[in-house]
């Protein structure tokens, strides 16, 4: 998978398939079941690690977690996550821990937040590292933002929310991830911008979806929010379950608004 195969499905209309990986096993059965990307997230610090939150996560952690993926995989993309603290204090430190994230196998680095991110992406991007946004309801905020809310309900919330991805964009980002916004509000923005739209709980409105890979499988505990949907009911296998995702991802099947949207 290359960047520019990402971005002509996109504009063929094929949809595209993401999963969050952790590790080698996952990234060769992930990848042998056809999905397109895998993200290493820092919701490792969650679904691996048992925190309430993504902030734990550091750097040293997100580049073991990409070199274990990389190793894994053989063709998907893989994109790898700037963790909280990482980047949020200078552009140096910044530039510095997405390099560390490319040289331990990430093709492209993703960083949540809105303008004030627009500068750091526009620096990655000339020194030649891809760049994959993320808003709407961004984790590391999770605090900021007051618990796991939708955001964008509101016109000037839905507004600003295109402000900020227009600012991506015209820094360079290729890829956004767009998480918890009514689907109108997505589907409006990904027709209107020149970059990847990925939604997670943002509708069906986008170039592709993502979910967090132990919520697909079914292994979160308590209860999930309305965007999940467990692959593993009805599969008899993980590599069944993981081609389900990416049929139904590809079909237009998954998300059902009416079921999973906002
Ligand atoms: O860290 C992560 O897994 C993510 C997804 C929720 C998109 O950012």
């Amino acid at each position: 998978m290359t960047l520019h195969r990402l971005e002509q499905m996109r504009e063929a209309g094929e949809k595209i398939a993401m999963l969050t990986c952790y590790d080698a096993a996952f990234a060769r059965l992930l990848d042998e079941a056809g999905v397109d990307v895998l993200l290493v997230g820092d919701s490792l610090g969650m679904v691996i690690q048992g925190h309430s939150s993504t902030l734990p996560v550091s750097m040293d952690q997100m580049v073991y977690h990409t070199e274990c993926v990389a190793r894994g995989n053989r063709t998907a993309w893989v994109i790898a996550d700037l963790p909280f603290g990482s980047y949020q204090e200078s552009m140096a430190q910044a530039i510095e821990n997405a390099i560390r994230l490319m040289r331990a196998g990430a093709q492209m680095i993703k960083l949540e937040g809105g303008g004030w991110t627009a500068p750091i992406v526009q620096s990655l991007v000339q020194r030649g590292i891809p760049v994959c946004g993320h808003l709407g309801f961004t984790p590391q905020s999770v605090h900021a933002l007051g618990g796991y809310r939708v955001q964008g309900r509101e016109e000037s919330a839905a507004e600003m929310l295109l402000r900020d991805a227009r600012e991506l964009a015209q820094a360079g980002a290729r890829m956004l991830i767009i998480e918890l916004v009514p689907s109108a509000v997505t589907r409006s923005l990904s027709a209107q911008l020149p970059l990847s739209v990925i939604g997670i709980g943002a509708g069906s409105g986008c170039h592709g979806q993502v979910l967090v890979l132990h919520d697909m499988l079914g292994l979160t505990p308590g209860r999930l929010p309305r965007f999940v949907r467990n692959f593993m009911d009805g599969a008899t296998s993980i590599e069944e379950a993981a081609h389900r995702y990416v049929r139904e991802v590809k079909s237009g099947g998954f998300p059902d608004d009416a079921q999973h949207g906002y």
